[in-house]
């Protein structure tokens, strides 16, 4: 049995079925295939190209893996457990195949440099993608801030009525969230986008290899400055998974108004069917599931980020086999982050605003109470006496059932003679939101302004 093992060498007694099992890793790192194939072509090349193996072997590699890398997106490839990982898998294949040359690929290797250049190959391509399905919901905003630029809506502070804003401002508050997000992605980007190979098991090899060949053929602007570091460094998939965790926490908020918005006491929007689940029981229900479920995953993806880094936590350097304990949390983030972003943008295209709704909902609960005070302040009173004023008219208000908008001019005089005619006017939704002009405020004009801005990023 160990001389089934490409580490055979040194045993003399097979490895326990169940350690086999529990220590392998090809069931979950099986998904690294491709930039395994291709990150060894590369070192393939470079050895081919520095002396260390022969040009025919080279050959023999490059037509062997891609042969291999058929057969297993054909689904004919028979990953075994005995193997351990993606790579020896590969590795024990491809020497089945050409023989010898496929036995020298390993040379001034190590599954250590070899396992952190495929996570990275890996990364690297799914944060271009999480980049695409972010611009994909980004847009899905943009529209529906275009589609009802002026529909009005409550704005709440803790979930109380607060004062009047655009729906399409609040819209586009999760635009400036969402691109947030983009950029921290960039930014893992960069860091992610080094090459370690070449560190070996960890201190480098004894061939003459070139690493910057390497990196050209792979693409990396960049290659990794100590070889210690290249193997036990893992802080790119911390950062993507910490800058996951933010972003599903702004879905789950996001989710959690849109599940609130669609019930019968809102209203303010409603989710098409195809995004929906009805009840077993209750004839009436439309379950809002999407956002649940997206506010629900919320809760794994801050779990994996938690599980690398208590994996990363006191290990000393370099290479551990807790490492291996990386992928699922790392893949399980870019399934769900990917997911609900993917699903997330199409709801939010196709679902119905209710402006009557939202218009109605603002317009109750004394939601101009502070253009009130601010109309008392422009003729000359303290905003700290305009509240006290304003406060009193609230609670005649409430009293007498009347909304601000209902009360007379003589109603108002009662509570300050410097209320005039005027107030009317000053009081309206409209009013109330075309008041708040400066740069971030809910302003039409500033909402259209801000929603150009994000338009013109989004062409760039
Ligand atoms: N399957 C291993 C992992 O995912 C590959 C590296 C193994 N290296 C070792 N020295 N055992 O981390």
């Amino acid at each position: 049995m160990s001389k089934d093992k490409l580490w055979g060498g040194r045993f003399t007694q097979p490895t326990d079925k169940f350690v086999e099992e529990f220590t392998a890793s090809i069931d979950f790192d099986k998904r690294l295939y491709r930039q395994d194939i291709r990150g060894s072509i590369a070192h393939a090349k470079m050895l081919g190209r520095q002396g260390i193996i022969p040009a025919e072997d080279v050959v023999a590699i490059e037509n062997g893996l891609t042969d291999i890398l058929a057969q297993i997106e054909a689904g004919n490839f028979d990953f075994s457990v005995s193997l351990e990982d993606i790579h020896m898998n590969i590795e024990a294949r491809l020497s089945a195949k050409i023989g010898d040359a496929g036995k020298r690929l390993h040379t001034g290797r190590s599954r250590n440099d070899q396992v952190a250049l495929d996570i990275r190959l890996y990364l690297r391509d799914e944060l271009v993608e999480i980049c695409g399905y972010l611009d994909r919901l980004i847009d899905s905003l943009l529209f529906q801030a275009e589609e009802n630029l002026s529909v009005i809506m409550p704005g709440f502070t803790h979930l109380q009525t607060a004062q009047p804003i655009l729906f399409s401002h609040h819209m586009m508050a999760y635009v400036e969230m969402l691109k947030r997000d983009k950029g921290r992605m960039e930014d893992c980007l960069k860091r992610t986008n080094v090459l370690p190979l070449g560190a070996g098991a960890l201190a480098g090899t004894t061939f003459p290899i070139d690493r910057e060949y390497v990196a050209e053929l792979l693409d990396f602007p960049q290659v990794t400055r100590n070889s210690l570091d290249s193997v036990s460094d893992r802080d790119f998939g911390l950062e993507f998974c910490s800058a996951s965790s933010i972003l599903m926490m702004h879905l789950s908020r996001f989710s959690e108004e849109l599940i609130l918005w669609s019930t019968s006491e809102f209203r303010f929007v409603e989710l098409t069917d195809s995004f929906c689940t009805g009840s077993s029981i209750m004839p009436q229900k439309k379950n809002p599931d999407v956002p649940e479920l997206v506010r629900g995953k919320t809760g794994r993806v801050y779990g994996n980020l938690i599980s690398l880094l208590t994996v990363m936590k006191s290990l000393p350097l370099a290479y551990n086999k807790d490492m291996q304990e990386d992928k699922e949390p790392l893949f399980d983030t870019i399934d769900t982050v990917k997911g609900s972003l993917k699903i997330f943008a199409d709801m939010v295209r196709e679902m119905k605003v209710r402006p009557d709704r939202m218009r109605q909902a603002a317009a109750a609960g004394f939601s101009t109470a502070t253009d009130v005070a601010d109309y008392l302040v422009r003729k000359g009173i303290a905003f700290r006496d305009a509240h006290e004023i304003v406060g009193k008219a609230v609670r005649y208000g409430i009293e007498t059932g009347k909304d601000l908008d209902q009360f007379s001019t003589a109603e108002w005089k009662a509570f300050s003679e410097a209320i005039d005619a005027d107030i009317a006017d000053a009081i309206t939704l409209e009013a109330s939101v075309n008041a708040r002009k400066a740069t971030g405020g809910t302003a039409l004009e500033r909402v259209k302004a801000e929603i150009d801005r994000a338009r013109a990023e989004q062409k760039q």
